[in-house]
């Protein structure tokens, strides 16, 4: 690294212990007040710091990237989707950009069966009624969830976090397991079947979960037609990004009843999320919480960091992307 230390933009709120990390390293410019950045601070930005350490929030659009003073050289991202960076740009400009995967599949992983558990056990409507008061005690037969042992789990994306899933919920809970993944993925060290598409799966499955990226190629990817293959007792859960999923097609098939429930921890255009899903019974709603678990975020912000450590000390990068 040069005798000047580099100076690194954060743009949200971080961790202390990665904040202390960063300062050891780095001239560093912390975001205390946590507000989010408008574009022309981020431009701004990207004219002042050699290298930005930023977050889903932040959207580096083409329109954002294209400028003709611009100083900085790499963007961490701490988090591992991208599609909120146009990766195409950056690499065209030279801009290195790096992710966080791996040490937020666990905490994720975790999350994700915790919304299939709550919607295939009704944990929202239930918990609902008791704290509306409207629990009138033991019933032997109101309301009853299902179980999951013996039932299907369809995984839509088998990279790190659907493998993840996919074994928590065949060694934990019995599930029988079907994928889909766009490349092939050699052997897996539980029983898993690879399916020939979405629709194999979707129609297959008693809970389908998505694990897919949110590049604009998987925008609106389970769309009308897709839900209308699900089972009527099937669950859908989504961890990855909201707009894989056609949401107002979601909303007539839950409101509806076409489908027995849905958990989502990602949204459509977040953080606004339509009443027409919140004032829903059958989905648990869960705001962008995936990662969000101490021992990942730092985790997340160590790995951001050492990508900017090597950047600047011009070694071999932990995790670069573009
Ligand atoms: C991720 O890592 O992609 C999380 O969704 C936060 O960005």
């Amino acid at each position: 690294m040069s005798s000047v230390a580099p100076k690194i933009l954060v743009t949200r709120r971080m961790p202390e212990a990665v904040n202390k990390k960063l300062k050891s390293h780095f001239t560093v410019s912390l975001n205390e007040t946590d507000k989010l950045f408008t574009s022309s601070e981020l431009r701004k930005a990207l004219e002042e710091a050699d290298g930005i350490l930023c977050s889903v929030t932040e959207k580096f659009s083409r329109t954002i990237l294209d400028l003709s003073k611009r100083k900085t050289q790499i963007i961490s991202n701490f988090g591992v989707g991208l599609d909120h960076i146009d990766l195409n740009f950056a690499k065209s400009s030279n801009i290195v950009v790096t992710n966080t995967p791996d040490v937020l599949t666990d905490a994720t992983a975790d999350l994700t069966i915790l919304l299939i558990l709550s919607s295939t056990r009704k944990a929202y409507s239930w918990e609902k009624k008791l704290r509306s008061g409207l629990w009138s005690g033991f019933s032997p037969v109101e309301d009853l969830g299902v179980s999951l042992r013996g039932k299907t789990l369809g995984v839509i994306g088998m990279g790190r976090i659907g493998k993840a899933v996919a074994r928590r919920a065949h060694q934990g809970f019995g599930m029988k397991v079907v994928y889909f993944n766009r490349s092939y993925i050699g052997s897996i060290d539980f029983p898993a079947r690879p399916a020939q598409s979405i629709g194999h799966v979707i129609r297959e499955a008693d809970v389908i979960s998505i694990h897919l990226p949110g590049d604009k190629s998987n925008h609106g990817l389970i769309n009308k037609e897709k839900i209308s293959l699900m089972r009527a007792h099937a669950h859908l859960i989504n961890t990855s990004r909201g707009e894989v999923i056609d949401q107002e097609a979601l909303v007539d098939a839950l409101s509806s009843g076409r489908i027995a429930g849905a958990g989502l921890d990602v949204f459509q255009n977040e953080p606004h999320v339509p009443q027409s899903l919140t004032s829903l019974k059958n989905v648990t709603l869960l705001p962008h919480i995936g990662s969000a678990t101490q021992e990942a975020r730092d985790a997340m912000g160590f790995l951001a960091v050492d990508n900017l450590i090597a950047h600047f000390g011009q070694k071999q990068y932990p995790s670069r992307v573009v």
